[in-house]
C-alpha cells in the first residue's frame, strides 16, 4: 500500500482529541482511569479493552465499538494519511468507546501493563514475504513475545489474512510460542460457521471488501493465550 504523503496531514491528526492519545506511554497500566476520564459518569465498571494492531483506515474497528459498546477499542497505527481517515469516522460516529494510537505496534510494550489487554486483533497485516524480511511480520515471535507481555492470559489474538503463507507461518508461530489455536478456518466466507462465529469474524475490514470481491479465500484464526511464561 503507497500513499502519497498531504501536507499538512500531521498537524491536522493532531486535532483529533480526544480519539487520538497524544500520550499513551502515560497511561500504561492506567487504562481503566483513561477510560473512565473519556466515559465519565457513564462508566463504573472497569471496560475489556480490545486493540487492533494496523488499523488502516478504521473501518473494521470503528464498527466494531458502535456495535459492542461495552468493550473500549483502540485502534493502532503508524501511517498517519490513513489513521487520519479512521480518526474522521470515529468524530463522525461520535463514538464514545474508541482511541487511536500513532505508533509503531513495536511500542506497545511500553503503552500497556501486564494483562492490560483483553483481545489483539490483526486484520491484513503486511504479509512480508521475503524470508530475510521475516521478523517485520506482526504474527512473528518477536511480537508474540510482546503481545504475551500485555495480553490477558485467556484472552485473544484474532487474525484474518488474504495471504495462504503469512497464515501458515502465523499458525506456527502462534503454537510455537505458548497460543492455542481455535476457528481455524482456510475460507471464512465459505465456512458453513460463519453465521454462528463471533461479530468480529464476520465485520469486514477494508482489504477483506477488496479481497473477498476478487473472490479471494480469507484465512481466519484465534490463538488463546495459554500462559505468560
Ligand atoms: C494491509 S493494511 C490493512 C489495514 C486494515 N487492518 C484492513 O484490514 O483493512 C496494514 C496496515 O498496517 C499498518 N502497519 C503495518 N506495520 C505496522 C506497524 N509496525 N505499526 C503500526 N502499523 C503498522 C500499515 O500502515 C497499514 O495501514
Amino acid at each position: 500500500m503507497r500513499l502519497r504523503r498531504i501536507p499538512g496531514t500531521r498537524e491536522k491528526i493532531l486535532q483529533y482529541t480526544p480519539w487520538l492519545v497524544t500520550e499513551p506511554t502515560a497511561w500504561q497500566g492506567r487504562w481503566q482511569d483513561y477510560i473512565a476520564g473519556r466515559l465519565g459518569s457513564q462508566q463504573a465498571e472497569p471496560m475489556e479493552i480490545h486493540l487492533e494492531l494496523g488499523t488502516g483506515r478504521g473501518r473494521f474497528i470503528n464498527e466494531m465499538a458502535r456495535d459492542c459498546s461495552d468493550h473500549f477499542w483502540i485502534g493502532a497505527e503508524l501511517r498517519e494519511e490513513v489513521l487520519l481517515n479512521a480518526l474522521e469516522l470515529a468524530k463522525k460516529g461520535e463514538t464514545p468507546n474508541l482511541a487511536f494510537l500513532w505508533i509503531n505496534v513495536e511500542q506497545t510494550v511500553d503503552i500497556f501493563g501486564v494483562g492490560e489487554v483483553d483481545g489483539i486483533y490483526l486484520n491484513f497485516s503486511d504479509p512480508w514475504p521475503k524470508a530475510r524480511h521475516a521478523k517485520r511480520r506482526l504474527t512473528h515471535r518477536r511480537f508474540l513475545e510482546r503481545y504475551r507481555r500485555y495480553l490477558k492470559v485467556g484472552g485473544k489474538i484474532r487474525f484474518k489474512t488474504d495471504n495462504e503463507d503469512l497464515f501458515r507461518f502465523s499458525l506456527e508461530e502462534f503454537e510455537a510460542n505458548g497460543f492455542a489455536l481455535q476457528e481455524v478456518t482456510f475460507d471464512l466466507h465459505n465456512d458453513p460457521a460463519l453465521s454462528s462465529m463471533e461479530l468480529s469474524a464476520r465485520v469486514m475490514t477494508e482489504y477483506e471488501r477488496r479481497f473477498s470481491r476478487r473472490g479471494m479465500p480469507i484465512y481466519r484464526c484465534e490463538a488463546v493465550l495459554c500462559s505468560r511464561d
